[in-house]
């Protein structure tokens, strides 16, 4: 197998080409630098987890080697979490992680289960439905916009920016009008968002953006552009990542019949089977960091300035931490995934992610007694941090 190309990700035989290749370099070659991109991939849970733990030398504030051109910015006063490292990032996710507790989202527990019986009800009399389309996709905009406090009736406006700004799907363009497409996306979303920070300005109310836009970090107001950007990084983070994550478990219990009825005869296994669908397709595939200094990884040297490709596809089958890692096993022991991330930017949505993926199986498995795959053709996101369905057609029966 020539190991300096891998395969495409995603491909008709599901991936398996895909975890043939990071086995043999999981073994050979657990850290290397991807000749395409130049990053250095690590494949081993190991090392992924002592990269993700080590902030210090693996850094998220990966702007700092973009070229000037671009227009660095300050992800602080930006509010861009994702790519800040402690101190200043600790102070900004203590912040938005207040406003956004275990109790909000136990609170939005019923308005996720109307949400999901609204979507299923549009389904009402066809004998096939999209899980992606129907279900999985539009659900995580609809919980967002609620928790954020946006209007309902804009759900559709805001499902239409986080897919253009994700799934690198804009009409059939290309290049820089691409480019160009994805940029107005960004931006009608943040004038959007800012429009709703001054009227929560104006007049606070009892949701998220109204306890951002009065939030204080030492001693000081959060600035608009902080506030609008955090409302981005909600809708978009927390937008493809739970569909996928949904529509990949409904793939896996499909493929796995013992496991569909084993969830379908005792509902408490649904927890444990998300999980175990967030290790076998996470639909966060890597996550990027840039070294601070020169570094060893496994035994290898990476030097400063370096984009690094933590891989959390590979690192959950690494065989090395989990038994017969390719198996898909709702009653596995000890998984302990890295599909939320690791260390400080462990994924704040998760708790949500989970409650919103738990309620919508579960309705699907009340409302369908038959579920099946069907020979249409599926759909894949085309973006390469984002793995996971955009159209899966299945055969439903009410039984
Ligand atoms: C199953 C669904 C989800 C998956 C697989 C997922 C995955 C991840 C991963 C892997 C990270 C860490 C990235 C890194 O280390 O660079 C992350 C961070 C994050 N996620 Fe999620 N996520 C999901 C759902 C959500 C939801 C529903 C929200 C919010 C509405 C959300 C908000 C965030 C935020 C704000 C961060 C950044 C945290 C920080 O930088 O401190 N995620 N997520």
């Amino acid at each position: 197998m020539e190991k300096s190309t891998p395969p495409p990700p995603y491909s008709k035989d599901d991936g398996k080409a895909l975890q043939d290749w990071f086995r043999v370099m999981r073994d050979e070659r657990p850290v290397h630098q991807d000749p395409a991109t130049g990053a250095w991939m690590v494949l081993r849970y190991a090392d992924v987890v002592a990269a993700s733990l080590d902030h210090a030398t693996y850094s998220s504030e990966l702007w700092r080697a973009y070229p000037a051109e671009w227009g660095k910015g300050d992800a602080w006063g930006e509010g861009r979490l994702t790519e800040m490292d402690p101190p200043k990032h600790r102070l900004l996710r203590a912040v938005i992680g207040k406003a956004f507790t275990n109790r909000t989202v136990a609170g939005l527990a019923p308005e996720i289960e109307a949400t999901v019986e609204r979507l299923l009800d549009a389904t009402d009399g066809r004998t096939e439905i999209d899980v992606a389309r129907d279900l999985a996709d539009p659900l995580p905009v609809m919980v967002i916009a609620e928790l954020i406090g946006l209007p309902f009736e804009d759900r559709e406006l805001l499902r239409g920016w986080a897919d253009r700004l994700l799934s690198f799907e804009v009409g059939d363009l290309a290049g820089e009008d691409l480019v160009k497409a994805i940029d107005a996306a960004g931006a009608e979303l943040l004038a959007y968002l800012r429009e709703h920070y001054r009227l929560r300005r104006a007049a606070p109310k009892d949701d998220l953006f109204s306890r951002l836009v009065t939030a204080e970090v030492e001693g000081e107001r959060l600035t608009e552009e902080t506030v609008v950007n955090l409302g981005k990084l909600l809708l978009i983070g927390g937008h493809a990542t739970t569909a996928c994550s949904l529509a990949s478990l409904v793939f896996e219990l499909l493929r796995h019949p013992d496991a569909l009825t084993a969830v379908r005869q005792d509902a408490d296994l649904i927890p444990a089977a998300i999980e175990e669908s967030v290790r076998y397709r996470p639909a966060v595939v890597n996550s990027l960091r840039l070294t601070t200094r020169e570094t060893e990884l496994g035994d290898v040297t990476i030097p400063a300035g370096q984009f690094v490709s933590l891989s959390a596809l590979s690192a959950n089958h690494d065989e090395r931490q989990f038994d017969a890692p390719e198996r898909f096993d709702i009653h596995r022991q000890h998984n302990q995934h890295v599909g939320f991330g690791q260390g400080v930017h462990y994924c704040l949505g998760a708790p949500l992610a989970r409650t919103e993926i738990r309620i919508a199986l579960s309705a699907l498995l009340r409302r369908f007694p038959v579920l099946e795959r069907t020979d249409g053709p599926l759909q894949y996101y085309r973006n390469p941090s984002i793995a996971g369905l955009r159209s899966f057609p299945v055969a439903v029966g009410r039984g």
